[in-house]
């Protein structure tokens, strides 16, 4: 099991936003998830379950009433939908670091509980509260890795400097170590400000950010103010296409590949140009060129653009086979950008997490062809 805590210490920069839409789109690729909400808040727990959530949630796992029965996680996970579980929290929550004032092992009750459900789920996936209390700690000695969601702002740059040391102080503390990583949020690309943060964290955190930027999408809060995660509310909108693109990188890192800036051709699997799978793929050789492939099953007409036709797309339709659409194309060796157009809708290619803003708004999906494999 692999055990995400999203967190930072600022509030507001997108932590349960992420955490739903992360979870959910894990669970759609047939993976087993739960989704623990320590946040007093309980955003995460509305955020995918509509109707009241009633008793019992987190507070009962952390807090055993005189002359109770203990609670473990697993006797409080509800079923969301298929292979999405959630630990719900409540406002109770914020009474837990007082309740346990003195309380021998309360840094690691969530830690041992996940021991508990590891062979369940496939990842856990821990919404953190906006401050570094008992709560956060709990989550941060359960992780192995953290996501830290930061909305360009300035008051954001500063407080990622804090949260890093965070991490720091934790593995001198007690040994555990954490890989973090940043992820852009709420990001609107207008002001040359927003981009310069941009540039600062791509400078200053090389391979320590996620090349996926989430953009701000209105459709991301109206889902979740329905109970829903993206992937179940609104299929053409930046939410769908940001968080679908950091779930690819998410599970990429799964694979072991190591996080590149980049794609390349070397990385991926060669079918053959006749290729008739309905398996959506990241762009790959085959005999005749490069073949793209993107996953669109109710489209009625899909093209490429990209550097290498213009970004013309009369001529440049791709040919649907069953789910998938598909086209090859000759590249000589060099650095690419491209998107689909799936219905007059430009979006990213989600398989392919290496991407850039583009000055049209959106982001490109970038490949790089190297020698070896070009024409
Ligand atoms: N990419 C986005 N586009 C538009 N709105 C967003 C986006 N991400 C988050 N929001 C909205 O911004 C607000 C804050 O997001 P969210 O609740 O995820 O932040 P948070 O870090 O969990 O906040 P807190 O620190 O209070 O827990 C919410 O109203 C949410 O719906
Ligand atoms: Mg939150």
């Amino acid at each position: 099991m692999r055990t995400i805590a999203v967190v930072n210490q600022k509030g507001g920069c997108g932590k349960t936003i992420t955490s739903i839409n992360l979870a959910a789109f894990i669970a759609r690729e047939q993976k087993r998830v739960l989704l623990v909400d320590m946040d007093p808040q309980g955003h995460a727990t509305l955020g995918v379950l509509s109707g009241a959530v009633g008793s019992p949630t987190m507070y009962e796992v952390f807090v055993t009433e005189p002359g109770g029965q203990p609670t473990r996680l697993r006797h409080i996970t509800r079923s969301v939908r298929e292979n999405l579980d959630v630990a719900p929290s409540d406002i109770r929550l914020s009474a837990i670091p007082e309740r346990l004032t003195g309380v021998a092992g309360r840094e690691t009750v969530l830690a041992e509980n996940l021991a508990e459900v590891r062979v369940r789920y496939d990842f856990a996936i821990i919404d953190c509260p906006p401050n570094v209390g008992l709560l956060t700690f709990n989550a941060l000695r359960a992780c192995s890795e953290a996501i830290v969601p930061m909305d360009p702002s300035f008051f954001s740059l500063h407080g990622l400097g804090k949260q890093l040391e965070t991490f720091d102080a934790l593995e001198k503390q007690t040994g555990h170590r954490i890989t973090p990583r940043v992820l852009l949020t709420l990001y609107s690309g207008r002001t040359p400000f927003v981009r310069a943060v941009v540039d600062e964290i791509r400078g200053h955190l090389s391979g320590r950010h996620f090349a996926t930027i989430i953009r701000y999408s209105v459709k991301l809060a109206e889902a979740a103010s329905h109970g829903l995660p993206i992937a179940h509310y609104a299929r053409y909108c930046a939410g769908y296409e940001d968080y679908q693109a950091l779930t690819a990188e998410v599970l990429q890192q799964d694979a072991g590949s190591p996080k590149g800036e980049r794609i390349t051709l070397a990385d991926v699997v060669t079918p053959t140009e006749d290729d008739d799978s309905e398996r959506p793929l990241p762009p790959a050789v085959t005999h005749a060129g490069v073949m793209f492939t993107v996953d669109a099953p109710d489209a009625a007409r899909v093209q490429l653009a990209g550097d290498f036709n213009d970004w013309v797309l009369d001529g440049n339709d791709m040919n649907p086979v069953g789910r998938v659409w598909k086209r090859v194309v000759k590249l000589q060796p060099g650095r690419y950008r491209y998107r689909y157009v799936v219905d007059g809708v430009w979006q990213r290619d989600p398989l392919n997490p290496a991407v850039e803003p583009s000055p049209y708004g959106g982001h490109n999906s970038i490949l790089v062809v190297d020698e070896k494999f070009a024409e």
